[in-house]
């Protein structure tokens, strides 16, 4: 079992260091940080994923507020509603799930981009995605932090490595390329046209996968002795898996993050993180 990378143990440590951070806070009468998420319709995952947000700012005293907005709002009142978000003094993080639903989904960068940057909690802000390129990690995207934030926890070395990645996402591998590149790894990014994929995943020192594609990953795949990171969260007859078929690969892989219970956890963790962060440069800024 020491092959696991316990996604779910680290991040419920790590939560528990935030909340004894924000007791602090709040011992010594300070504001209480709050998170504003917004979702848009009613697609069952999303409504899953903010729950669980939600339930952990309350584990560690983070205060926060759900906006359910109806699929069929105008880009115009979803602007507004950002804006009202923007200027409110007590809201440090502001989420909007996505995917947003069909009608709205083609204005997903506008909408990104009418967040304040400094609330963006979830680092998709140009301003933010670009401070990422100066490997500026404040606020960057939380699966690729809470990646990196559990590579480094387990120890586990990257520089010189090679890393490949199966997912080209703003969400996932675009951040993850500069990321790895700070902690000197070698990079690669395979995608729907990558000729030959196969080859790439077998020179692997490390390789994460984010493709929707139930046990997509088996044995054949792997170089030996692989660290495997699996942020797939594939539904299958009602009952949750990863991109990587665990039990096949167990036996050759290094270590591998489980899924559920791997990368889920750590990505909730950073979101908790940023906006930690979003609060404290906002509150520290009206300080002055
Ligand atoms: N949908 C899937 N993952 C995410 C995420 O990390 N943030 C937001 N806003 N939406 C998502």
């Amino acid at each position: 079992m020491d092959k696991i990378l316990d996604g779910n143990k680290l991040a419920n440590e790590l939560n528990l260091e935030l909340k004894t951070k924000i007791d602090l806070l709040l011992a010594n009468n300070k504001k209480r940080p709050k998170l504003a998420t917004i979702l848009v319709g009613e697609n069952p995952a999303s409504k899953v994923y903010v729950n669980i947000k939600h339930k952990t700012c309350a584990n560690i005293g983070i205060s926060s507020i759900m906006i359910n907005l109806s699929a069929n709002i105008s880009k115009q009142e979803l602007l507004e509603k950002i804006d009202t978000l923007n200027r409110d003094n007590t809201i440090h993080g502001i989420l909007l799930q996505l995917p947003l639903p069909d009608g709205l989904s083609k204005y997903t960068s506008e909408f990104i981009e009418y967040i304040d940057p400094n609330k963006d909690v979830d680092g998709f802000h140009p301003i933010n995605r670009g401070k990422l390129f100066d490997y500026n990690e404040e606020l960057a995207a939380c699966t690729p932090k809470g990646i990196i934030t559990l590579l480094e926890s387990y120890k586990i070395d990257l520089k010189g490595k090679n890393v490949v990645i199966i997912n080209r996402s703003i969400l996932i591998g675009k951040p993850l390329i500069f990321m790895l590149l700070k902690r000197n790894a070698t990079v690669t990014i395979c995608h729907t046209s990558t000729i030959d994929i196969e080859s790439h995943m077998q020179k692997a020192d490390i390789l994460i996968v984010a493709v929707g594609r139930p046990k997509y990953i088996t044995k054949d795949k792997i170089k030996e002795g692989a660290i495997i990171i699996d942020v797939g969260t594939n539904r299958v007859d009602g009952k949750l898996c990863g991109d990587v078929d665990f039990d096949d690969v167990l036996d050759k892989c290094g270590k591998i993050t489980p899924s559920p219970g791997g990368i889920g956890p750590m990505t909730v963790h950073s979101l908790m993180q940023n906006t930690l962060i979003a609060y404290t440069n906002q509150e520290s800024h009206r300080l002055e």
